[in-house]
């Protein structure tokens, strides 16, 4: 008996050394993300997941462009002191949120969607569901809801007590050139390769006349009938607030469409536009362009990889009990 044992013991114990160690290597190096897993809730919220999805699903169904509004709430939560539910917070007197920051204020969207979904998983486990997680869990369930692909999403992020006004000088501006979009992902840890998959993104969505009016008034890397239908919308003064899509043909379905777009030069944002460009992106726009399955899986390996940004993990941060203000 006790010899019959002894050989699954000496395997266990080895099991166990060698996940110690590989936590040793993880912590050492400061993978984060080895913290996160996607069973993370499964015994304390088992109902967690289901119920962000039917939200999601919900909200997409009454708006399509809530789903381009939850998705893009991920970056700007994730560049701003990593992953931790920091662009939820609401000014108060004494901490300036982010949310009136350039790059979020009269742009953003989705707080009230974010809202929703807190009260729902609040009701099933209360203090139990992090305001971080339920944006990257958001994301992921807007993307599918639009037709875009499912990943799997790693949990067990913790909520910050502080927002970062300034720190949203980290999100890149769309008036940058590649040089510049590469080294603000870069400081992020993510690579050149990570970006031009990420900015993917602007498949779904809108942007306002204000953001796209240089482009289309001064810029000369543009289809110049598309640049005439964009005038049509976006005056040379006055009409800031109007909007266009950032995908010409299908801004409510995810798809990879928009590299077709940058290689007929009728990406919107200068920004986009800078992917194809003569630069040291453009084979991956074409690879894209006619790769859709190849744009699903980088799509959602990318996700993962940004919503593994600086999470707050263990003892750290707290659970929000309403993602709009610190408990
Ligand atoms: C290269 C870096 C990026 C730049 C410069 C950029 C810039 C912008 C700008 C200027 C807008 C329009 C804002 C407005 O007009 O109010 C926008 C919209 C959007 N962005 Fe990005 N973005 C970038 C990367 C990303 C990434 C990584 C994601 C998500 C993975 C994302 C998702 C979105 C979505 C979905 C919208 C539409 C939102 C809506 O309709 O509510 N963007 N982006
Ligand atoms: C956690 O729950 C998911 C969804 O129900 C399931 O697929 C997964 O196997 C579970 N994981 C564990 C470790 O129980
Ligand atoms: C549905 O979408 C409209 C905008 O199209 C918005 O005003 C309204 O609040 C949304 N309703 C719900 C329940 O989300
Ligand atoms: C945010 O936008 C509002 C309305 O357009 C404006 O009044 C306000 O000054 C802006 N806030 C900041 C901090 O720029
Ligand atoms: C805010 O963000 C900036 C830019 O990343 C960073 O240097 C700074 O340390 C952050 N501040 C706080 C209080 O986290
Ligand atoms: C980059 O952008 C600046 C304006 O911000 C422009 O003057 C410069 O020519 C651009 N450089 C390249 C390589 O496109």
């Amino acid at each position: 008996m006790l010899l019959a044992m002894a050989p699954k013991m000496f395997f266990k114990i080895k099991h166990n050394n060698l996940t110690s160690l590989l936590g040793l290597f993880l912590y050492v190096f400061g993978v984060a993300s080895a913290q996160l897993s996607p069973d993370f809730y499964n015994a304390t919220c088992p109902g967690a997941l289901p119920a962000i999805e039917n939200v999601v699903r919900d909200a997409v169904a009454n708006e399509s462009r809530m789903g381009a509004s939850l998705l893009r709430l991920q970056f700007h939560d994730c560049f701003v002191n990593g992953c931790d539910g920091s662009v939820l917070l609401d000014d108060t007197p004494t901490m300036k949120g982010e949310k009136t920051a350039p790059p979020n204020n009269d742009s953003l969207r989705g707080f009230d969607v974010i809202d929703r979904i807190k009260a729902e998983v609040e009701s099933l486990c209360p203090g139990v569901v992090s305001c971080a997680d339920i944006i990257t869990i958001a994301a992921r369930d807007s993307v599918v809801a639009l037709g875009g692909p499912y990943w799997t999403v790693l949990l067990g992020r913790r909520d910050s007590t502080i927002a970062n006004f300034s720190g949203t000088i980290d999100i890149p501006s769309p008036f940058l050139n590649l040089s510049g979009l590469i080294s603000a992902f870069a400081n992020k840890g993510l690579s050149a390769s990570d970006l031009v998959t990420l900015n993917g993104a602007h498949t779904v969505g809108q942007t306002r006349c204000t953001i796209f009016r240089s482009r289309i008034y001064t810029e000369d890397n543009i289809d110049p009938s598309y640049a005439a239908s964009l005038r049509a919308i976006c005056p040379a003064s006055g009409g800031d607030d109007n909007l266009a899509p950032l995908d010409t043909e299908t801004p409510t379905v995810f798809d990879n469409d928009i590299y077709q777009d940058m290689m007929m030069e009728k990406g919107i944002l200068h920004s986009d536009q800078q992917f194809y460009s003569g630069g040291s992106t453009d084979l991956q726009v074409e690879g894209y362009s006619d790769d859709s399955e190849a744009f699903a899986v980088d799509f959602g390996d990318a996700m993962i990889k940004m919503a593994n940004i600086s999470p707050l993990i263990g003892t750290s941060g707290q659970i929000r009990l309403n993602c709009r203000k610190v408990n």
